[in-house]
């Protein structure tokens, strides 16, 4: 059931233009993927829904947007060169590739219904595999211009907390936000977008003083959980799973996942961390630089910790998609629906005339011109009313306005809510202010 679930939303991705696989006319690249004219604003909805709330919404947030190339010294010192290794495996007989310390969760391509090493290929000895991506800056391929596609975000935030410090008027508590792309050569992808090498993340690092850290780290394992909830998560699909003390990497004080019911079960979408002093230390003491805070007032000199919520903007989507995506019965006929939160719904209103001819469909492309300078619009006047609306509740928008014979008396018009049907008459003018309220969130 719950495989069948995943493939109807994989399904549902290709045929409404969510998702696309890579170069798929090419025969695709496995684990790389395209957003298309649906998924693209679902991603920018999810994208600005968390940086109204982590930064712009917050006084004691700001963003910043580093580069992807980093110097490679960063990543010798925040330890990813050393360390940011999983175990591998090889089969001998089929040759394919396993992550060593979850081959139970892995099946073998040629016998599905055994793990690897059960069926009859013997398995190599596992050996660490480093998981970033090297390329070269510059014309020479040399070992002295290697550098590296990041493989999270975090670490431009950490070097450039002086430069924040001493141009903006923040001081600890305070965090830094950062959206954009990174890169992990993981041994295995799986779940369509949900483990892939090429993703998005946001992620905030939350200075504060050493004391403060637990306070904050409870304050933020709650505000996280809050932000899935006002998106209109159901409840009883997430849940908070603290780190066992032999889980914790060696700098974290404590470390829990927001995790998440996919139909592949319940799987990590975001991480929530107490990294103590440990990465400005470290860059301070790879530098030379004094990255200490001076607090003026009780003139001491500390190391800030950091409290780090990490989020991966394509797990965040499929999240939203899993949660939103029901059949229900509409009048005897099955319908497949998409009930997003209208703030993150890619269309948020359809505008149908509901004929071609007498005047409707200049009303209607008046309303879209109106609206479409707010919110993402969707114009249509082909076909029976009832196709209009069902193409839309599987793009997930949240309502359908319906311009009829009775718009050109009084200037209103119908509009149809998505997830029970029920339509109610409208004038023109308020539309935009009825949207705009619901797409708070
Ligand atoms: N700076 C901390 C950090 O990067 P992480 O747990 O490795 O922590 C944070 O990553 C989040 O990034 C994860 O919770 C997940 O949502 C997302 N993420 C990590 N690896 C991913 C991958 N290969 N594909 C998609 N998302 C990934």
């Amino acid at each position: 059931m719950a495989t069948d679930r995943m493939e109807q939303i994989v399904a549902l991705c290709k045929r409404r233009g969510f998702v696309f696989q890579s170069s798929e006319i090419y025969g695709g690249l496995k684990s790389c993927w395209d957003y298309g004219p649906l998924g693209v604003e679902l991603k920018r909805n999810v994208k600005d829904a968390w940086w109204r709330y982590m930064v712009r919404g917050r006084p004691d947030v700001v963003g910043i947007d580093c580069s992807i190339l980093m110097h490679p010294k960063v990543w010798e010192t925040s330890g990813h060169i050393a360390g940011f290794n999983d175990p591998m495996v090889d089969c001998k007989k089929c040759k394919a590739r396993f992550r060593a310390d979850t081959l139970d969760a892995q099946r073998c391509p040629e016998k599905p219904s055994k793990k690897p090493g059960e069926c009859e290929g013997e398995l190599t000895a596992p050996r660490q595999f480093n998981l970033m991506f090297k390329t070269f800056m510059g014309p020479v391929e040399d070992a002295s211009a290697i550098v590296y596609l990041r493989p999270e975000t975090a670490q431009g935030i950490f070097v450039n907390f002086k430069n924040v410090c001493d141009t903006s008027r923040m001081r600890p508590p305070f965090g830094i936000a950062q959206q954009g792309k990174s890169f992990r050569n993981e041994i295995v992808t799986e779940n369509f977008i949900f483990r892939s090498r090429e993703f998005e993340q946001m992620e905030l690092e939350f200075f504060c003083p050493p004391a403060e850290a637990m306070p904050w780290y409870e304050y933020w394992r709650k505000a996280r959980l809050d932000w899935f909830l006002g998106l209109g998560v159901r409840a009883e699909n997430l849940r908070l799973r603290d780190h066992a003390q032999d889980e914790l990497a060696h700098y974290s004080a404590a470390c829990a996942d927001v995790e998440y019911q996919f139909p592949f079960g319940w799987k990590e979408l975001e991480g929530i961390a107490n990294r103590t002093d440990f990465d400005l230390k470290r860059h301070s003491e790879a530098t030379g630089k004094d990255l200490a805070w001076f607090d003026d007032i009780t003139r001491e000199r500390w190391i800030p910790y950091v409290i780090e919520p990490a989020l991966g903007v394509d797990r965040a989507f499929l999240a939203f998609l899993c949660d939103a995506w029901a059949e229900d019965e509409i009048d005897g006929e099955a319908r497949s629906v998409l009930r997003f939160h209208p703030a993150l719904a890619p269309i948020k209103a359809g505008i149908f005339p509901l004929v071609k001819k007498e005047g409707l469909p200049e009303i209607g492309h008046a309303i879209e011109k109106e609206l479409s300078r707010e919110f993402s619009v969707f114009y249509d006047e082909k076909g029976a009313i009832g196709r209009r609306y069902r193409r839309q509740d599987e793009c997930g928008t949240p309502w359908c306005i319906t311009v009829d014979f009775q718009t050109k008396d009084d200037q209103t018009v119908t509009v149809r809510h998505r997830d029970d049907c029920r339509q109610e008459r409208l004038s023109i003018a308020a539309l935009a202010g009825f949207i705009r309220e619901r797409c708070l969130g």
